[in-house]
Parts: C-alpha cells; structure tokens; sequence
C-alpha cells in the first residue's frame, strides 16, 4: 500500500496541517499536534431508531479477581476496551495475569506482550501460578496483532502496553501520541467487530505526560487507574471512567510473592490510629459506592519561611489551602507563621470534600498538640464561611465506622443519624475543633 501523505491534526481544535508544528497556528495551544492518517471519504448511512436497534445486556466476564470485578462494576464487559494505567512497577502485568489465568480456566485468554520476552512472563506466570492456558504473542507491529485477533477471536486479550505497539502507517516512534492514538482506535475497531473484550495496560509519568494514556482516555470504554507507591506494598485500584459500572470504585491490593492479593477490608488496614498520638485523625470517605476508614496525619511545625508550605500527600493542594485558610479565619487557629503537612495513610488519594472535616480536625490536633478523641471518625464538607455541610450518603458512613468498633462519629449538624453510633453534631469548624478534640490530653506548653 502507498504510504498517505503524513498529516498533523491539533488534538484540541482539530486544525489540520501537512507539517508539524509546536504551537497550533489555530488554537495557539503547546504540543496538541499529532500524526494522523487521513480518512477516507465516505457515503452516507442510514439513520436507525432506538426502538429498532436490538441490544441485550451481554453477560459479563468474571475475570477471577474479585476486587477487579468490583471496580468493573461486575466483570468485564465483552467486546469493551478498558485502559490500566499507572506508573511503572506498580503491578499492572501482575494483576492483569493473574485475571487471564482465571478467565483461561472456561475461556480464551490471550496476552500480547510487546514488553517483555515470553520467557520473562512465564517466570511471572510461574510465580503467580495457573496461568498454563494462557495464550500468549509476543508482537509490536499492530497489524499483526490486529490480524491475529480478528482470526483467533479470543474472549479477553490483554495487551501490554499500548505504547509498545506501533503502526508502519505512521511514520513516528511507538508511543508516540499519534501512534498510541492510532494503536487504541485500531484495537477499538477490532474489540467491537471481533468481540474480544481488550485491556489496554498504559504506561503514566509523574506528570501524565502527553504520550501516556491521558489521549486515550475517551476513546476506551473504561479507564482504571492504578496506584500506590511501588516502595509500598499496598496498591490502589480506582476506576476513573466506567460506562458500565460506577466510578470511583476503589479496590485495595497487596503485592506478594505469589501475587497480588486483594484487601477485603481496607478500613481495617488505612483507618487505624494510634490511641493519644497527636496530629492524627480518621476520617470516612467515600470511594465511589463505598465508605473507607482513612488515618490523616497532620503536622505543623513554626517555619521562618515567608511563604510557609502547605504539602498534602494523597490530599489535593487546592483543598489543602482552603481548610488551612479556613482554619486561621474562622477556627481561629494560627497557621500563618508554620508549615502544614498532610498525609493520607497507605498511598490512598482523596478527592472528596467529606474529607474536609478529618484533614481539619488532624491539622487542628497537631497545631493544639492535643489528640483526636478516641475512636471517633469525621466527615462533612469546610465551607468558606466555616460553616460545615453534611456529606453525602452519611448513613452509610455511618455504618462503616460502627462496623469498625468506632464509637462516635464528628459531622456538621444536620447529618442523619442511624444506627447506634452517636454522632457529635457540629454547625462550624470552630465548634468542630472544640468538640474533636481531647484537650484534657494536650501536650503541657
Ligand atoms: N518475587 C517477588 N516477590 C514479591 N514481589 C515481587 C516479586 N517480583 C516482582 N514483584 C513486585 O512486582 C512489581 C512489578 O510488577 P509488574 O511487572 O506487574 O509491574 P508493571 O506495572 O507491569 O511494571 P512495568 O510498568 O515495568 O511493566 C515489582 O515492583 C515488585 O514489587
Ligand atoms: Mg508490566
């Protein structure tokens, strides 16, 4: 086949150009212009109304991962295109095998590794154990991978990765934004038309650099994000775009030697706190449909600095500088002269505002030096004003901190109260601030 002359679209405005630039002459955005292979002309299509097209829920494939299911939202859809990203080593070709080793046991399973030798992942499917019918291919050209599939049509194929695959269409390197985009559209093509449900494992870069994932993002049917420090060995699983489930499931793996092994009862393991210590509080958020124990630390210590820092680990800074700013208006408690640092236990990101409440409270034992009352955990939103909101679905909340033994939990007034647990009700932070901690233990000074 004739090579079409190479054309550069901007991945933002759709400006179309025969080279290459920088800056879009269009939009005027930075590095938007990608490779892309012209398509060619076509006729009209007939229209369909909803009430002629026939559909039925397809039944979903298990994939013998219990917690990969759940943030499926129940089994991998056939046909559908799912995107693992997360950064390198953190577990990806682990978990994705131990699912084909369990979908291999009634159906087919095929791994296409552009990565590793399959040497290699027979070592890991050794380790891991079970995998012997996995079908394996080790290719990086995406016409051969492509030809393979339509042809076997396997149940479930993993590839690993996409940025290792490349099209000789397009004249640029793998991983390329052009050749990853090319690469998902063309495997899209495939899943749908061959019915072959695929998962996509992309590499991110601490940046979510432009040749990752992030362009693929709408194209695929599902986007889970896998995280957690790889020094660590608990990893986090969340979905990010699910158009078969809920988002934000969230489920919670340990990295073994045999594998890894799903966590059923992560408040257990993130929602513990050190009886007294100081600058430390639970909070209860709630990841997609399920409420999770978290332990916050906080510290504040006296800085120099003009501009002092406000650091949040798993917290987003925004958020971050709004509690401390919060804090310091209406709780009255004096930040301005010392640096803030927040963490959330166990690499777990949050990015709910029923967090608020916990990541206040921790800041406000730490810069006390006082403790959080014993076992009590806390939800609700910071308003500007220091007026507390409630949190959504707080009965649920609820019902994860009586589950844990807790005895109290901290929320702004107004919350639903269900269950045996007692609830403290506060209608500020400053009123909050009062009733979460323990000042009968402060530090003397
Ligand atoms: N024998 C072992 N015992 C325990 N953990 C191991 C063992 N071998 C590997 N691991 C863990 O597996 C991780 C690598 O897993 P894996 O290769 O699945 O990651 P990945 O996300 O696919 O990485 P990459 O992006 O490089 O492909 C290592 O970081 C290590 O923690
Ligand atoms: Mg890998």
């Amino acid at each position: 086949m004739a090579k079409a002359a190479t054309q550069f679209a901007c991945t933002d405005c759709g400006y179309s150009a025969g080279r290459w630039f920088g800056k879009c002459p269009q939009c005027g955005e930075f590095g938007t212009l990608v490779e892309d292979v012209p398509e060619a002309a076509s006729g009209p299509k007939a229209t369909l109304r909803l009430v002629d097209v026939k559909a039925e829920e397809a039944e979903r494939i298990p994939t013998g991962v219990a917690e990969l299911d759940r943030v499926l939202g129940g089994g991998l859809v056939p046909a559908s295109l799912v995107l693992v990203g997360g950064e390198p080593g953190v577990g990806k070709s682990t978990l994705l095998l131990s699912a084909l080793a369990a979908i291999s046991k009634e159906r087919r399973a095929v791994l296409v590794t552009g990565e590793e030798s399959s040497a290699q992942v027979k070592l890991r499917a050794a380790r891991l154990g079970g995998a012997e019918n996995v079908e394996i291919l080790v290719a990086t050209e995406l016409e051969t991978v492509c030809a393979t599939l339509e042809q076997e049509r396997p149940d479930v194929c993993v590839v690993d990765s996409v940025q290792t695959l490349y099209s000789s269409e397009l004249g640029s390197t793998p991983g390329s934004v052009g050749q990853v985009r090319e690469v998902a559209g063309r495997l899209l093509r495939v899943a749908k038309e061959s019915g072959v449900a695929t998962i996509l494992v992309g590499h991110v870069t601490k940046d979510g650099a432009v040749a990752g994932p992030r362009v693929l993002e709408h194209l695929v049917d599902c986007v889970l994000q896998f995280e957690g420090d790889r020094y660590h060995e608990h990893r986090v699983l969340r979905a990010s775009k699910n158009r078969f489930g809920s988002t934000n499931e969230l489920a919670v793996f340990e990295m073994t030697g045999t594998g890894l092994v799903g966590v059923p009862e992560p408040s257990e393991l993130f929602g513990r706190t050190v009886e007294g210590e100081i600058g430390a509080a639970v909070g209860c958020v709630l990841e997609g449909s399920r409420p999770l124990l978290l332990e916050i630390q906080a510290l504040v210590a006296p800085t120099d600095l003009a501009m002092p820092r406000r650091v949040g680990t798993g917290v987003d800074p925004k958020r971050l500088a709004m509690i401390v700013a919060v804090l310091s208006r209406h709780a009255r408690i004096a930040l301005g002269q010392a640096d803030v640092f927040v963490n959330v236990a166990g690499g777990v990101r949050i990015d709910e505002p029923g967090a608020d409440l916990a990541i206040a409270l921790a800041i406000v034992s730490a810069a006390k030096g006082a403790p959080v009352r014993p076992k009590v955990a806390a939800f609700g939103e910071v308003g500007l004003t220091g007026r507390l909101r409630p949190a959504t679905q707080s009965e649920r909340r609820l019902e994860e901190c009586a589950k844990l033994g807790l005895v109290a939990a901290l929320a702004p007034a107004g919350t639903p109260v269900r269950g045996k647990l007692r609830v403290l009700e506060a209608e500020t932070l400053s009123q909050a601030a009062k009733a979460g901690i323990d000042a009968e233990r402060a530090e003397p000074g």
